[in-house]
């Protein structure tokens, strides 16, 4: 993934992109002084999104764990350190770039195995602690990064569950409310995969690995318009934690609902957020079929967030 360095034209365009509107649950302070009846975490999109090249690039793209050590391109990591701190659609989350990454922030599955090796830097993604959305916000905003970093001639891999939270804290100043809840590497991987991806990760070969038939995960999918389509082909290859998609697509009235198969239970990653990361894939699909939108979220059960043409 190292061939393309050139400057993100998306870094100066990428706005906050905020629809106010009533939000739905109710709106504790978290002690920062800051009410959730501002914050107005309802909507998210993404209009000026680098559209046809985040879809080639995240069709592109697998989770790599094997790093070569070298540093960032200077003007790579300077063009996803700005992209970073510039994009946040929502209030509640943000991604931030930890230049140089401590190898002590990674930590392994069992033993040194699925452990992070040789990689120089690390996005961050952080989230406000009990927010309405937090999950989808911030699985939304970091999949952001990881696809711009990914353009940028940059490997990652999202890691929500070995990570040293404690070190990753040490190394980003949190605000009050907030916590990290996940990390990437960035960095170059190894040529090769190595000894741990192959026999842990399964990968065999360059590119995601297997994903769910669209069907699977939008049942009646082929009799619905072509953007709603695209958006459910492009999600199906969002990475998600332990590859399990839990994400599942209906439409009615003209709109795509995105909830989440099963419970919830699995406490160290959200299914919500990697919902939210799958939204952002949907929403370009969506965009590249012709129509612009954005997503409303949701809080009720196991519904995350509508879709909604504008
Ligand atoms: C939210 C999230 C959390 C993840 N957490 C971990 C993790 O803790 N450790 C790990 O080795 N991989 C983790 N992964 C990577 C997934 O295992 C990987 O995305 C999935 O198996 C699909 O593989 P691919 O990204 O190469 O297509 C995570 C992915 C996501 C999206």
């Amino acid at each position: 993934m190292r061939d393309m360095t050139r400057h993100s034209r998306c870094v100066e365009e990428c706005t906050r992109t905020r629809i106010p509107s009533t939000p739905r649950l109710a709106s504790p302070d978290f002690g920062n002084g800051t009410p959730f009846e501002e914050l107005s975490v309802t909507t998210l999109s993404f209009p000026q999104a680098p559209v046809a090249d985040w879809l080639k690039v995240g069709r592109e793209r697998s989770s790599r764990r094997s790093y070569d050590g070298t540093p960032v391109d200077a003007t790579a990591i300077a063009a996803i350190e700005q992209f970073a701190h510039t994009f946040h659609p929502s209030d509640v989350a943000r991604t931030v770039l930890l230049r140089q990454a401590s190898p002590r922030i990674f930590t392994g599955i069992v033993g040194s195995y699925g452990k992070v090796s040789g990689a120089p830097s690390a996005l961050v993604f952080i989230g406000t602690v009990g927010a309405p959305g937090v999950d989808e916000c911030v699985g939304y905003t970091g999949e952001a990064a990881v696809l711009e970093a990914t353009r940028l001639g940059m490997d990652s891999c999202w890691l929500g569950g070995t990570l040293n939270a404690a070190r990753v804290t040490d190394a980003v100043k949190l605000k009050s409310g907030e916590r990290v809840f996940g990390i990437s590497p960035l960095g170059y991987a190894t040529s090769r995969t190595s000894f741990a991806e192959r026999t842990i990760f399964g990968h065999t070969s360059p590119g995601p690995k297997p994903r769910k038939f669209a069907e699977e995960t939008a049942p009646g999918f082929d009799s619905w318009p072509p953007w709603a389509r695209a958006g459910v082909e492009a999600a199906r290859l969002a990475p998600s934690a332990l590859n399990r998609q839990p994400w599942r697509f209906s439409y009615a009235q003209g709109r795509i609902t995105v909830a989440h198969e099963g419970s919830d239970a699995y406490k160290k990653v959200s299914k919500r957020l990697d919902c939210g990361i799958a939204m952002l894939h949907f929403e370009l699909g969506a965009r590249h079929a012709g129509v612009s939108g954005h997503w409303e979220l949701l809080s009720t059960g196991s519904d995350v967030a509508s879709f909604v043409l504008d």
